[in-house]
């Protein structure tokens, strides 16, 4: 499986929010869009999931145009959720990971099948929410939650794993087991996995391929050795970073402070400027 986008443009009224991005992502390995806030990544995300259609350019999965693949086909391949949507929902996690299924369900079949729940069951277990099945949505923590919505989109079984911002609001381990946990069923299944994210850390480590977005273009792309031992993280970001060697080979990339701090006099001065 492939997905490329080939001169994709796309505006949101008369902005332009992405400007020319051709990019492949291949099967089986996990790319990472990095970039600072409003930079085009979730908009990226959306146009794959065919939420969204560009203004000019195409985005083909394995060589065929997306607008040519139908509604179903759509939802059987791609698993795309909107991190902001779960928390409103009045469901309990049960139900709402069950909504990922109904791509597979026949006409009229109103209930779960013996398959849906042993899937539930399996991803439940593997991202240690099965404590929380019967609980409701907006009884989560944020980080549960998050766990939640990764196990529902494991559960619709994805050839596309569209995830935005999956480590947000875990803790430290969890921020590891949920990146393994995609690592591996990307590698398993050979599924297109395409992550946005800010923890640049976590990207050197889990990331096959780092596209680094900036003001809607891709500035840089390769792997994250390249990325994180060039330049272009500064630049775009304008902070420093400081890469180092974890198991003799990674490169991991932990951002500074920039050169010139913010001092507390320099911000009450802004204060009284803008009162
Ligand atoms: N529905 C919308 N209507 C108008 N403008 C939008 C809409 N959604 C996003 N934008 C704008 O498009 C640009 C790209 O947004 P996008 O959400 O893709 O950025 P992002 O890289 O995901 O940022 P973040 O790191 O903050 O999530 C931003 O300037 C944003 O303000
Ligand atoms: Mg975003």
């Amino acid at each position: 499986m492939k997905v490329r986008l080939e001169k994709v443009v796309f505006n949101y009224d008369a902005v332009r929010v992405l400007d020319n991005v051709s990019v492949e992502f291949e099967g089986g390995r996990v790319s990472c869009l990095i970039g600072p806030n409003g930079s085009g990544k979730t908009t990226t995300l959306k146009l794959i999931a065919s939420l969204i259609e560009p203004v000019e350019g195409v985005v083909y999965i394995d060589g065929k145009d997306l607008r040519t693949y139908s509604a179903s086909e759509i939802a059987k391949l791609f698993s795309y959720s909107d991190p902001h949507l779960p928390k409103t929902l009045p469901m309990r996690v049960i139900d709402f990971i069950l909504t990922s299924r109904y791509p597979f369900h026949r006409v009229f079949q109103y209930f779960e099948s013996r398959e849906d729940i042993e899937v539930i069951e399996t991803v439940a277990r593997e991202l240690g929410v099965e404590h929380l099945l019967d609980r409701k949505l907006e009884q989560l923590s944020s980080g549960e939650l998050q766990r939640v919505v990764l196990a529902a989109s494991l559960a619709r079984k994805p050839r596309i794993l569209l995830l935005d911002e999956p480590s947000a609001f875990l803790d430290v381990r969890y921020r590891f087991e949920i990146m393994d946990i995609v690592k591996k069923y990307t590698e398993k299944y050979s599924v297109v996995t395409v992550v946005a994210m800010h923890d640049l850390y976590l990207a050197s480590l889990y990331c096959d391929k780092v596209i680094l977005l900036s003001k809607g273009k891709i500035v840089a792309l390769g792997n994250p050795q390249e990325i994180f031992s060039s330049s272009s993280i500064e630049e775009v970001y304008g902070v420093r970073v400081e890469t180092l060697r974890v198991d003799g080979s990674l490169v991991a990339a932990i951002p500074l402070p920039p050169h010139e701090k913010v001092s507390p006099d320099s911000l009450s001065q802004q204060n009284l400027k803008d009162s």
